[in-house]
């Protein structure tokens, strides 16, 4: 067995996993989101390490034999998050979350600051990341600046709790904003522009290097009988891209969640997308990936239900749109509901519906909501495509827009390609568990670890019709945006 550990911002969850790819045993653990103020976001790193035990115990009491069969453990995380540690390793204060906000002004000095921060990070100063929490830290607890002597991310920290071994991988430290993602080194140049000391970095390894062993004590506490490697493991982006097989250029993966996620791997790392997109190191070696966010994906689909049908299921919401052509008659949404990432980059702007008609029905808006959120990833996979010469084959379609089959044809239409999904569905804890089979040595490849891990159902395949009317919409959508900007 491989066991692999999720570590995300709600709670832990581990998988055990055979030499087959399938899932053995699955187990988890909650830990609390603090906000001590509006816009704050914070959790104590401690908690991902009980969590983390609490999850072994479990999956090593009810399947007993995987204390003699485990072969290796690995780890998918929550990307950007702070985690400061001490000369004496201890954590120094709760650790500052991706989706933590209050690092506008450091994202502002890092912009004056760094002359060729998209050059060198391949990516926009953004609050999430988390070069501007070091910033905030240093402006604001001076105290307790003065005492860092390394930084690490979450599933980093839980991989020194567990070998007492202190390093990054490049999928986690691309997120940082302070890794020079082309070459793989940590960037003295964006440093000394922020002022912020070398010495605090870790050490850069690849994701399925094994980085020690299970410690001893715990290993023994655990009741386990062999010594078991650990390895890095990954940023959960990239791991739920590799869970859902994407380790080739010519797939994309279009996940549908609170927000939205268009992922697609990147065999070079010196496309210039300009900071539109994310673009940052995979855990698949030597390879990248670019990715855009729409903040509001499933998020407008759960404003919408709220809003307008508080009593029913999304089943019944939805039942009524593949009786609505598609373009919803005219009717179009744009899903700027809380801002707008990719590609614009803008919290301020706000979502419409444009082109309402006295005939229109819910379900047109329904139909409508689906259809926006879609156009939104498509102008992710349109950057790809136009900075990358992409051609994609087939989209790997997972979260909550892998559930509804109306809406998978809306994606195979909307993207104008093949969709599938995924026979069994885990997320980023699938791809830590991988990077554990890999490291083991039980595959040479990530590409070879695919094949037996990743199983798709049969492909949706896009009606010609339906593509030629949607890109007209389209086009459509894409004047929304510039038309209402300053309105909003
Ligand atoms: C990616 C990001 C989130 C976190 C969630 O840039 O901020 O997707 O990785 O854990």
């Amino acid at each position: 067995y491989v066991l692999g550990l999720d570590l995300g911002t709600s709670g832990l969850k581990g998988i055990l996993v055979n030499k087959e790819g399938k899932i053995v045993d699955e187990a988890s653990s909650d830990y609390p989101l603090l906000t001590p103020k509006r816009g704050f976001s914070e959790q104590d790193p401690l908690e991902w390490f009980r969590a983390a035990k609490e999850v072994m115990q479990e999956i090593f009491k009810s399947t007993s034999d995987a204390k003699e069969k485990l072969e290796g453990i690995s780890f998918s995380g929550q990307m950007h998050s702070l985690v400061l540690l001490d000369e004496k390793d201890d954590v120094l204060r709760n650790a500052i979350l991706w989706n933590d906000v209050r690092t506008t002004k450091q994202c502002d000095f890092i912009t004056d600051n760094v002359d060729n921060l998209i050059a060198i990070t391949k990516n926009k100063a953004l609050e999430g990341f988390t070069l501007p929490k070091i910033l905030w830290v240093k402006d604001n607890e001076p105290e307790i600046f003065a005492k860092v002597s390394t930084f690490l991310l979450p599933k980093d920290y839980l991989g020194f709790r567990l070998t007492g071994s202190k390093q990054m991988e490049y999928s986690d430290a691309a997120g940082t904003l302070l890794l020079d993602v082309e070459s793989r080194t940590w960037s003295e140049e964006v440093a000394k522009a922020v002022d912020v000391p070398s010495s605090i970095f870790p050490e850069l390894v690849q994701s399925q290097a094994k980085i020690g062993d299970l410690d001893p004590a715990l290993a023994e506490e655990l009741g386990l009988k062999n010594t078991v490697p650990v390895f890095s493991g990954g940023a959960d982006n990239p791991c739920a891209a590799v869970g859902a097989g994407i380790v080739r250029p010519d797939q994309g993966m279009a996940s549908i969640g609170t927000s939205g996620v268009f992922l697609s791997y990147e065999e070079t790392g010196d496309k210039n997308y300009n900071g539109h997109l994310h673009y940052f190191n995979h855990v698949v070696p030597n390879a990248f990936y670019t990715m855009g966010v729409t903040l509001a994906a499933g998020s407008s689909l759960n404003w919408f239900k709220k809003t307008f049908a508080p009593n029913e299921s999304f089943e019944e919401l939805l039942k009524g749109v593949k009786d609505i052509k598609p373009g919803s008659d005219g009717l179009l949404f744009a899903p700027y509901i809380s801002g707008e990432r990719t590609p614009y980059t803008d919290s301020n702007i706000r979502g419409t519906f444009l082109g309402m008609d006295i005939a229109h029905t819910r379900d047109h808006f329904a139909r409508a909501v689906l259809e926006g959120i879609t156009f939104s990833l498509r102008d992710s996979f349109e950057l790809m495509k136009k900075h990358s010469n992409k051609d994609f084959k087939q989209i790997v379609s997972v979260g909550g827009g892998a559930k509804n089959p109306d809406w998978l044809q809306m994606q195979a239409d909307i993207f104008g390609t093949p969709v599938v999904t995924l026979e069994t569905e885990q997320g980023p804890a699938m791809g830590s568990a991988m990077i554990a089979a890999v490291g083991a040595g039980w595959f040479d490849s990530f590409e070879a670890c695919s094949e037996v891990f990743v199983n798709y159902k049969s492909e949706v395949q896009p009606d010609p019709e339906a593509v030629s009317h949607y890109n007209k919409v389209y086009a459509n959508y894409k004047e929304v945006y510039p038309t209402i900007k300053d309105l909003s």
